[in-house]
């Protein structure tokens, strides 16, 4: 039976903490226990410095319980277009980065004796249906360059099911069981002396001396604090010009021993698919779209589906299927570094560019180094204040993008009335000058939000295969009652009061 869930969260038992109940000074506090959190006060704990993690929800239940957990120095958006943005030399920077992030999980397993199915394997990248060779010729190039000279280009990757033809190979990458990592990483994290505290929501942080993070009735004090919750809580604009939010998604589904080689695997295509084995699970991900700007989920799962199936016949009935969200930047690299226009004791990690894990663990080192005031190669490189005037077109295209959905307000809803919505879905309704978020739970219980974002007031839309409010601006994501899932907003959607007629029902 099909499960919407992740492979990961179906497989691992994570380990408990406690919320935040008494205030707490530490040198650093990081907000958010996903990957790039975690690593953060992982490495500076080691330094000797006392950690304070705080998370909302449980360890790892954000996006890194989502990914698909591949380990690369692959680039999603290609090494021959971040040289024209940034140069040959700062590709290279961005090469040996993730290269060093894949070296440092491995490095980190084998210390901490991590069982999280760690592996080195190859990566293949080949082309999409309507693509040429020249794209791949183009890339080994510009990955030469960048200082990956084992990269090949060979006439097809080694699946017998289907003939992928040309492709490049991209020796020793990795993978490996995120949760499984993550929940060790925790451990480790507390056995060096520093607090997890989940269950506990970051409403407000603030820089300065010292830097204060409030969550509910406690605060924390640091020298230091990391905002590492994935999109930015603490910013509310100038790093959401420079990047934009993506959905995308992922299907599980059984195959006989031996049947696909255990590699890694893209296609060129825009969206791209990905691939790759957990133990005897095929998983298949791709049919990106913004965030909030397609109401075809459940189509785009069997869309994904059709493609799998198309060229790996074996496959049996798809037990897993979940999706997640992606921040690309306009220039392909994340933004690791000082917040922009803030206090210099404040730091924050987002921008993954689908390569979050690698990003996150390079996060984890990049901040280590300058909380502790060591130079660091990369720092300029993923400077969250950089503009690369070479990624204008990009900028503006996405920020006209923005602009376009608040004409939102000036449209009808999806449905004339809650009445239409059933059981399990959700739609927006208009009421007056007001929009609304209604959901019928399956019960067929009807629950009312505003459906105005709090972070910059666009209007929410209904993921129907993930249940979930999404906004089609910069990517802040709901619950189905309206509870915050995805930054940047920090609120929740607020309750809609209830019509005098559903009052008198
Ligand atoms: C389907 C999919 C496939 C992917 N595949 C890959 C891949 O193969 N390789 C790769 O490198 N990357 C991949 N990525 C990207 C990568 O998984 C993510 O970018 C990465 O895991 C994000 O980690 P994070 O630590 O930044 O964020 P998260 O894991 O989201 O952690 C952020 C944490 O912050 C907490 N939080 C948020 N707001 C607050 C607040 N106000 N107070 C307290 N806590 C808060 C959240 O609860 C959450 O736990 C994929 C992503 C998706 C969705
Ligand atoms: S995320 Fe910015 S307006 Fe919703």
């Amino acid at each position: 039976m099909r499960r919407h869930q992740s492979v990961w969260a179906a497989s691992v038992e994570l380990p408990q903490f406690t919320p935040l109940e008494q205030n707490v000074h530490v040198d650093v506090c990081v907000v958010g226990a996903g990957i790039a959190g975690l690593t953060t006060a992982y490495l500076l704990a080691r330094s000797g410095k006392r950690v304070a993690v705080l998370d909302d929800g449980p360890v790892a239940g954000g996006m890194t319980q989502m990914t698909t957990g591949h380990l690369t120095n692959q680039l999603d958006d290609r090494y021959f277009e971040l040289e024209k943005i940034h140069g040959v030399e700062a590709a290279r920077l961005a090469a040996d980065s993730h290269t060093a992030a894949i070296d440092r999980i491995e490095t980190i397993v084998r210390q901490e004796r991590i069982d999280c199915d760690f592996t080195r394997l190859d990566g293949y990248l080949f082309l999409a249906e309507g693509d040429e060779r020249a794209t791949l010729e183009r890339e080994l190039d510009a990955a030469h360059r960048a200082g990956l000279r084992g990269v090949q280009l060979l006439e097809r990757a080694p699946f017998t099911s289907f003939d992928s033809g040309a492709c490049l190979r991209f020796p020793n990458q990795g993978q490996f069981h995120p949760l499984k990592y993550l929940a060790a990483l925790a451990q480790a994290i507390h056995h060096e002396g520093g607090h997890i505290f989940t269950g506990s929501h970051a409403d407000e942080i603030e820089g300065g001396v010292p830097a204060l993070v409030h969550a509910g009735r406690h605060v924390v004090t640091a020298d230091a604090v990391v905002v590492a919750t994935n999109v930015p809580v603490n910013d509310r604009v100038a790093i959401h010009t420079k990047q934009a939010p993506y959905m995308t998604y992922v299907i599980g589904a059984r195959i006989p021993d031996g049947a696909v080689p255990k590699v890694l695997s893209w296609d060129t295509g825009d969206p791209y698919h990905y691939i790759r084995l957990q133990k005897d699970v095929l998983i298949i991900g791709g049919e990106d779209h913004k965030t909030g700007q397609a109401n075809d989920s459940p189509q785009r799962y069997e869309r994904l589906e059709a493609w799998a199936r198309a060229r790996f016949p074996m496959m049996g009935e798809v037990e897993f299927a979940w999706g997640g969200q992606v921040m690309e930047t306009q220039d392909y690299l994340a933004f690791i570094g000082r917040n922009p226009l803030d206090h210099d004791n404040v730091f924050v990690v987002t921008g993954d560019s689908g390569m979050g894990l690698t990003h996150g663990t390079i996060a984890g080192m990049l901040l280590t180094d300058l909380i502790l005031g060591r130079p660091n190669p990369w720092e300029k490189l993923y400077d969250p204040s950089r503009v690369r005037l070479r990624a204008a077109s990009e900028f503006a295209r996405e920020n006209s993008n923005v602009a376009m959905q608040y004409a939102d307000w000036l449209t009808g809803g999806d449905v004339a009335s809650a009445e239409q919505i059933p059981a399990g879905g959700g739609a927006i309704v208009r009421r007056g000058l007001e929009k609304i978020a209604v959901y019928r739970d399956p019960e067929g219980a009807v629950h009312e939000c505003h459906a105005k974002c709090p972070h910059l007031g666009c209007v929410v839309q209904w993921n129907s295969a993930e249940t979930t409010w999404d906004c089609p601006c910069h990517g802040s994501r709901f619950d189905p009652y309206g509870k915050v899932i995805n930054g940047p907003a920090n609120r929740d959607l607020s309750p809609a009061e209830r019509s005098r007629e559903q009052r008198a029902a």
